[in-house]
């Protein structure tokens, strides 16, 4: 039987490098890439039936984790701003640079019975028992005196001491994975609850070089603040992952999209099918779309950032253009929301009062940094 602690509600204290977690029950992680992770938390607290928000963090350049209680729900599983759910089943504020607290931490930890009740509440048909197979994926960030392969070593042991199961560790065919996290001196480990699925959504059939990620997609539609009826631009649309997601977030009254390759909108075709109707995807020029003044509510766009698609030089000239034209088509009061790799060029242009952004994030994308602009059509 585990040792050391004792069930407890799940809530926060105060801690220098972000709040330090309580374990209890019903305590869950979601996560993205880096930057993302409040607007992951703002999504739950949104849709998830009384899910509140803790505390995040980051592992630089790899991902962010948002941490949130919530009820058990199958509505969990179907954040869109989310890449992967966990339930987080043991937690060491600071192991003082010891691998045997992390040992003990795994070993002693009282919640991941809750955690693999979760697991087989929202995976159905999963395996569940006594007798499990499991594998670990250790991650590390700070400066440590321990081989991450070490670390690793260390949750492993812990779970096969563990005296209320029989764990055998087996790397390709395991039933759980169990995801432990090192940054700075804190541990957490965390029992996954999502599939790849949440990762890569069914309706991606074509992909092209530069697609967005689809949760990030759909972060940047949810900064847009989704309304009914709202009119949706994405005006570089490529395989149409934003546009997708925007409608997955909520009602709209109508989807555009565009992009200046015919051939990446043949592959928007794809993905949308006969579904997220209704939908116009056309082959324009982005600097001067066949649309009225004034005629969308909300663009959101992530921008060519120079490097796949077009280059820094190209950009230069190509900004001013695309944001005076974004300008001229979005309604008073709409939101643009863009996202870029072109940091210094977007900040030449908030200088020259191109645009006024009311928010700007800082994220990386699978360890490219960029910038997402949240700005508001003038009244
Ligand atoms: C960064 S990618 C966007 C990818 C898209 N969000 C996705 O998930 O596939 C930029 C897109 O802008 C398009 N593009 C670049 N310049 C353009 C222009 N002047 N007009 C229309 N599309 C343009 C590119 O063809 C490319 O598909």
């Amino acid at each position: 039987m585990p040792r050391s602690e004792k069930p407890t509600a799940a809530t926060t204290d105060a801690h220098p490098a972000g709040r330090a977690l309580r374990l209890g029950a019903d305590l869950y992680a979601i996560q993205t890439q880096p930057g993302l992770e409040g607007i992951a938390l703002e999504e739950a607290a949104a849709r998830i039936p009384g899910a509140r928000p803790l505390t995040d963090r980051v592992m630089p350049e790899r991902s962010g984790l948002g941490i949130f209680t919530a009820r058990c729900s199958p509505a969990l599983l179907k954040l869109r701003c989310a890449e992967d759910l966990f339930a987080v089943m043991a937690y060491r504020r600071a192991i003082d640079g010891d691998l045997e607290a992390v040992r003990a931490a795994v070993r002693d930890t009282w919640h991941l019975e809750w955690a693999l009740q979760a697991r087989t509440r929202l995976m159905p048909g999963s395996r569940s028992g006594r007798r499990l197979r499991f594998r670990v994926v250790a991650r590390m960030a700070g400066e440590h005196e321990f081989r991450r392969v070490d670390f690793k070593r260390a949750v492993d042991k812990g779970v096969i001491e563990r005296a209320d199961h029989a764990w055998h560790l087996d790397e390709e065919r395991a039933d759980l994975e169990i995801w432990a996290t090192l940054i700075g001196d804190e541990f957490i480990a965390m029992l996954r609850l999502s599939d790849d699925r949440m990762r890569h959504r069914e309706y991606k059939i074509a992909d092209r070089p530069g697609s967005l990620r689809p949760a990030v997609a759909a972060a940047l539609a949810w900064l847009s603040g989704p309304r009914d009826d709202d009119v949706v631009l994405d005006p570089a649309c490529g395989i149409g992952t934003i546009l997708i997601e925007r409608a997955e977030l909520g009602r709209y009254k109508l989807l555009l999209g565009g992009d200046h390759d015919s051939e990446a909108l043949a592959a928007a075709r794809l993905n949308v099918g006969p579904r997220y109707k209704p939908i116009e995807l056309r082959v324009w020029d982005a600097v001067a779309m066949p649309l009225a003044d004034r005629s969308v509510s909300a663009i959101v766009t992530n921008l060519p950032w120079g490097m796949k698609f077009g280059s820094h030089r190209d950009n230069r000239r190509l900004y001013p253009r695309l944001i005076e034209e974004f300008k001229r088509v979005l309604a008073p009061g709409g939101r643009m929301v863009m996202l870029t790799g072109e940091r210094a060029l977007m900040r030449e242009l908030i200088a020259d009062r191109a645009i006024a952004p009311e928010r700007v994030l800082k994220v990386s994308i699978l360890g490219a940094f960029a910038e997402i602009f949240v700005c508001r059509g003038q009244a």
